[in-house]
């Protein structure tokens, strides 16, 4: 089976460990501090702070952020839950805006129709690799006198009319979990230009302790570990490669799908796409159903995966609240989009393979 994913790692990334396994100093450390120092430098922002996984990055910068109890936070009801639960985990309300149909990330008419004198924040989602309506979205929030905070938890690398997604928002985070475009097994990264926020989030994370054993708020132990720190070091060093190498599988995949009904990813204009994810759109009119496409693809050894089933703002955890939905095109779009392999580890006749399986049978 061709597996929808799978983490690229080497040599280099299996020495780094050992050498920190080696040093005795596993727990948080110098390997951490320099691949917080790399990842601000590789995306252009002052801070950098590494978590143990991208729900505690959000966690913990929405907290920086002043997001608690009594306010609202707009996120896209199209997303993983993270995005969500870590806005109900500082006791704020997530309220479930709309996507686009062709980007698949936060519809700005829609955000801004659910904005109320509680809306704190628009936590929008850079959804599958490529960025929201990063534009629209901050005029919204300079309109409205919000916080405007990147979800870049898929988005690693990617760009914004030539800025890299993680400076574009007050606070940006980023997960490093074993699928993603870089990983270090689980972790993630909070990222900001804002010296006061980024001190915030390094109390948040550390037992909200200022120094030895005082504890001046309450905090969480949401470190890295060196062990990861070393992975991610290596692993952002071969990103753009990574990439490199998803965005070519991709325009294969687009060259050699064209079946009716089927819809390749769209890239928004100026911007790059980074194939977290590669996601068709199986239609009105395609051949089979997206779940009939589904199983034959699994029938030719085609791993395949759906992101995601079931709009945020429909999972029993939310359901029923007031003020929740429609979402109509979220909806539409968890019965209709398929995820294909585009990892960087497929080989031309795997791409062969997918394309094919996919040409005969819509
Ligand atoms: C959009 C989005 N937000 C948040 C997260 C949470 O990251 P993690 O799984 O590292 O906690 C993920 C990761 O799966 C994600 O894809």
């Amino acid at each position: 089976m061709i597996p929808v994913s799978r983490p690229c790692l080497g040599r280099e990334e299996a020495e780094a460990v050992a050498r920190v396994m080696g040093s005795g100093m596993i727990a948080q450390g110098e390997a951490v501090a320099a691949f917080e120092r790399a990842f601000a430098s590789y995306i252009g922002v002052k801070h950098a702070i590494a978590t143990s996984n991208g729900t505690t990055a959000l966690h913990t910068a929405l907290l920086a952020a002043g997001v608690g109890p009594g306010d609202e936070v707009i996120v896209p009801s199209f997303t993983f839950i993270a995005t969500a639960t870590s806005v109900s985990m500082c006791g704020a309300t997530p309220v479930f805006a709309d996507v686009d149909d062709r980007f698949f990330c936060l519809d700005p008419a829609s955000a801004e129709a659910l904005v109320t004198e509680r809306t704190k924040a628009v936590l929008g989602v850079h959804l599958f690799g490529q960025p929201f309506d990063v534009l629209a979205l901050t005029d919204l929030c300079q309109d409205q006198d919000l916080l405007l905070l990147e979800d870049a938890c898929q988005a690693h690398g990617s760009t914004f009319r030539g800025k890299r997604l993680g400076s574009l928002g007050e606070l940006a985070c980023f997960s490093f979990y074993a699928t993603k475009n870089m990983t270090t097994g689980e972790g993630g990264m909070v990222t900001t230009a804002d010296p006061e926020l980024a001190a915030k989030v390094r109390l948040l994370i550390n037992h909200g302790q200022k120094e030895k054993y005082l504890h001046t708020t309450l905090g969480y132990n949401y470190r890295m570990t060196d062990m990861n720190g070393a992975m991610g070091f290596v692993q952002l060093g071969r990103l753009e490669g990574m990439n490199a190498k998803r965005q070519a599988n991709a325009k294969y995949l687009d060259n050699h799908i064209q079946c009716p009904g089927v819809v390749t990813p769209a890239v928004r204009p100026a911007c790059t796409h980074v194939y977290h994810q590669y996601v068709l759109k199986v239609e009105n009119g395609a051949k089979l159903p997206r779940d009939g496409l589904l199983q034959g693809l699994a029938a030719r050894g085609v791993g395949t995966a759906v992101h995601y089933p079931r709009p945020v703002h429909d999972q029993p955890l939310y359901r029923g609240q007031q003020g929740r939905g429609p979402c109509p095109v979220s909806i539409r779009l968890a019965s209709s989009v398929l995820s294909l392999p585009v990892h960087p580890l497929l080989s031309r006749e795997d791409l062969e393979a997918i394309g094919r399986a996919v040409q005969e049978m819509m």
